[in-house]
């Protein structure tokens, strides 16, 4: 089935208008669901990459940033449901948008990020949020491990350098890190170059601005 907004020139003025609206929607979606802070500031971190990468090539930022937010909406209340079949993260979360009329493009971009649903990778939109998913979260984790917790402070070279070092961030797949970067077609330190862009963008929501700035900010 095609996606409905595959096509910039096949929208419609309603299709546009519905379009500007997906990323508050998507924003209200992921904060139903997720109340964990750690949760959705990973689901912003994602959303600010997708609508980085959407920017830098000519697509629908709002589009992208929804997908970004929703990948892991349902995540809090299924956690490791990898051994469920199709029961759990992200087939719930798959299942409730489409109920609830979002397009299939999402739908299916939210379950291909998992590698276990088994649907392919096929679009810019799915390779993009599988190579930002797992990047945003270590690039995130290298930060915070850091006394001043600021992403200003880091770079390419250090988020290779973690990468190298097995005992940190065990959980996080650097298979998956260099996979993505392959699937999407860029090169690994170009995509750590603007994961890193996105979230210095978005860093105060996010809580990479460093503890001297917080403190500052806490303080007005
Ligand atoms: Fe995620």
């Amino acid at each position: 089935m095609p996606p409905i907004l595959a096509s910039k020139s096949r929208n419609t003025l309603f299709e546009l208008v519905f379009v500007a609206e997906l990323q508050p929607r998507a924003l209200k979606v992921l904060h139903e669901w997720v109340k964990s802070e750690s949760l959705r500031r990973h689901c912003y971190a994602v959303g600010d990459c997708m609508r980085h990468f959407a920017q830098k090539n000519g697509e629908n930022a709002d589009l992208w940033e929804a997908v970004g937010l929703l990948h892991d909406m349902d995540y809090e209340r299924y956690p490791g449901q990898e051994q469920n079949g199709q029961q759990g993260h992200p087939f719930v979360a798959a299942q409730w948008l489409r109920d609830n009329g979002w397009s299939d493009e999402i739908c299916r971009a939210v379950l291909s990020h998992a590698n276990y649903s088994n649907v392919p990778r096929q679009t810019s939109i799915e390779k993009t949020l599988y190579a930002a998913d797992e990047l945003s979260g270590f690039v995130t984790a290298v930060v915070l491990v850091r006394p001043s917790r600021s992403i200003s402070e880091v770079d390419v070279k250090a988020v290779k350098k973690k990468m190298k070092d097995k005992a940190f961030a065990r959980a996080v797949n650097r298979q998956d890190i260099i996979d993505g970067a392959a699937q999407l077609g860029v090169p690994l330190e170009e995509l750590i170059t603007e994961v890193i862009t996105a979230l210095r963008a978005d860093a105060e929501r996010l809580g990479l601005t460093g503890q001297l700035v917080n403190l500052s900010s806490s303080s007005q």
